[in-house]
């Protein structure tokens, strides 16, 4: 079995990353993590990556003219470690479709909440808000609309009466770090095609475990 080439892409804390990481340690997965960029070199995930032993570059937004420029030189440290999969884990830029184009089917994010619903920033807080039971997250391909494309994979998460940000995201954040390995496996499998801007599977494969916060 050929391992698919994965690189991550990071803004920030890198748990989502870590899990990914984690997961690729077993040989039998099918995608190896083989490059962490950020686009923040002060991102705590670059140190966790690099203590996993994964090659890591940092690419500073903020030292290019356009968004394209930077995405460039993104795109030339992905082919030159020969990429084929690409996950965005807390990766806080907006892409041009450019991008989004040239990665299409073959890009994967992580949003917290079950998508289409709470898209974009503060998802929790406005979860709260709302006063809804459930909310969970999402595995999705991207697309340039943000937080927008095929969904792989979900998992739900009810809400506690006492239930604040910080206890509602952590609980998330476990869930985030089942169903992201879960669906890069599957993705990487090749158990996973678009059809009509929907993601169907094929083939057989083990579920794992059922996709509800492992805190409940
Ligand atoms: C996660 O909640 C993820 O769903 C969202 O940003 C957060 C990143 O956390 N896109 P981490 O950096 O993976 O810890």
């Amino acid at each position: 079995m050929s391992r698919k080439r994965t690189a991550i892409l990071i803004s920030g804390r890198g748990s989502n990353m870590e899990a990914l990481i984690e997961a690729a340690r077993d040989p039998q997965y099918p995608a190896e993590i083989v490059l962490v960029v950020s686009n923040r070199p002060e991102a705590p995930g670059l140190e966790t990556a690099q203590k996993a032993g994964i090659p890591v570059i940092a690419i500073d937004h903020t030292e290019f003219e356009t968004r394209e420029d930077f995405e460039k030189a993104m795109q030339a440290e992905l082919e030159k470690a020969k990429i084929e999969l690409v996950c965005c884990a807390g990766f806080m830029r907006l892409m041009t479709e450019w991008f989004v184009e040239t990665w299409r089917n073959k890009m994967l994010n992580i949003h917290p909440s079950l998508l289409p619903a709470y898209k974009g920033f503060e998802s929790h807080t406005r979860v709260l808000r709302d006063g809804v039971r459930i909310t969970g997250c999402t595995v999705h391909y991207v697309r340039v609309a943000m937080d927008s494309g095929p969904i792989i994979s979900q998992a739900a998460v009810p809400i506690l009466t006492n239930d604040t940000t910080e206890t509602l995201s952590a609980r998330v954040l476990e869930a985030e770090h089942i169903i992201y390995p879960q669906a890069l496996a599957l993705v990487a499998k090749g158990l996973v095609r678009v059809a009509g801007e929907e993601a169907k599977f094929s083939g057989t494969f083990k579920a794992g475990p059922p996709l509800i916060s492992p805190s409940m």
